[in-house]
C-alpha cells in the first residue's frame, strides 16, 4: 500500500472536473498538492479549499513554461498528468486545429511534463506518476478523431515508461476512466452508460494511487465491455463498414 499522507504531487489539470476533485481528495488526506492548469483564478479558488494546495499555472502546450515550472517547483515525490482535452468529431467532418490541439494537450503535452520530471526522478531513485488515461485507448471509436488516438498513444507510452523504469524506484501507472460528467461530457449527446461524478471518479483515481498495480480501468461492467471489444476479431467489429 502507497502512503498518500506527508506526500508532495504535483498534479496537472486540476483547475476543473476530475483533476480538482482529486486535488481536494488528496490534500483532505494528508498530502501537499501544486496544482497547474492554464486558468489561474479557478487554480486559486481550488487553493482556499486548504493550505496544503498550492498553485503553479501552466500551459502544457508551452515547452518553456513546462521547463521553468520542472526546474522550480522543487522536489516532488508524485506527478499526475490530468490535463485533457475533447471534441466529438468524426472523420468526416475533419477540424485540424482541434485534431491537434487534443493531441497536444493529451498527449504531446505529457511528453513535455514527463520529460522534465522524470530524469528528476531517475536521478534521485523515487517517483510516483499516474497518467490519466480513458477507456478509449482501447478501440478506435466513431468521432473521436483526435481524443482516442492520443489516448491511445499515452497508454503505449505508460506500457513502455512501467518497462524500462522497472528497478529505478519511478514508478508509473494508468487509469482509464469512462464517462465522467464534467464540462467535457456536456458536449455529448448520447446517453453515456455509468456517468460518474467528478468526485466518485477522484476516489477511484486515489484508490489506485495507493496501490502498484499499472492499470486501473473503472467502472465495471462498462470497462469490461469495452475490453470484450477490443478482444473481437475486426470482420465482427468492421462488418458493413
Ligand atoms: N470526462 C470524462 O468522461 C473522461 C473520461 C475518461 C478520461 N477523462 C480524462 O480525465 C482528465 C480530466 O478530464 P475532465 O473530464 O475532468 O475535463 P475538464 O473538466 O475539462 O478538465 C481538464 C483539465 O485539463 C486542464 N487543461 C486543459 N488544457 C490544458 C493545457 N493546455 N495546459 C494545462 N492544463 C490544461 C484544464 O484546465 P484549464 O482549462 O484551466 O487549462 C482542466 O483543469 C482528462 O485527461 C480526460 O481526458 C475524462
Amino acid at each position: 500500500m502507497i502512503k498518500i499522507a506527508g506526500k508532495t504531487y504535483w498534479l496537472i489539470g486540476a483547475s476543473e472536473g476530475l483533476g480538482r476533485e482529486l486535488a481536494k481528495l488528496l490534500a483532505d488526506g494528508g498530502a501537499k498538492v501544486i496544482v497547474s492548469a492554464r486558468n489561474a483564478a479557478r487554480l486559486e479558488d481550488l487553493s482556499e479549499h486548504s493550505d496544503a494546495i498550492s498553485t503553479l499555472p501552466l500551459d502544457v502546450m508551452d515547452l518553456e513554461a513546462v521547463k521553468t515550472a520542472a526546474a522550480t517547483i522543487g522536489e516532488i515525490d508524485g506527478l499526475i498528468y490530468c490535463a485533457g482535452a475533447y471534441e466529438p468529431m468524426p472523420a468526416t467532418a475533419w477540424d485540424t486545429e482541434a485534431v491537434l490541439r487534443m493531441s497536444d494537450i493529451n498527449y504531446t503535452g505529457a511528453l513535455r511534463v514527463l520529460g522534465e520530471t522524470v530524469p528528476q526522478f531517475v536521478e534521485r531513485g523515487s517517483g510516483d506518476i499516474t497518467l490519466i488515461g480513458s477507456l478509449s485507448a482501447y478501440r478506435g471509436l466513431p468521432n473521436a478523431i483526435g481524443y482516442g488516438s492520443s489516448k491511445s498513444a499515452l497508454q503505449s507510452l505508460a506500457e513502455t515508461m512501467r518497462f524500462d523504469l522497472a528497478g529505478s524506484g519511478v514508478l508509473v501507472r494508468i487509469v482509464n476512466p469512462g464517462f465522467i460528467e464534467t464540462r467535457l461530457t456536456q458536449k455529448n449527446n448520447f446517453k453515456m452508460p455509468q456517468l460518474m461524478s467528478a468526485k466518485a471518479a477522484a476516489k477511484r483515481v486515489l484508490k489506485a494511487m495507493k496501490r502498484r498495480r499499472f492499470r486501473t480501468d473503472f467502472p465495471r461492467p462498462f470497462s469490461w465491455v469495452i475490453r470484450l471489444i477490443t478482444a473481437l476479431p475486426d470482420w465482427i467489429v468492421y462488418r458493413g463498414k
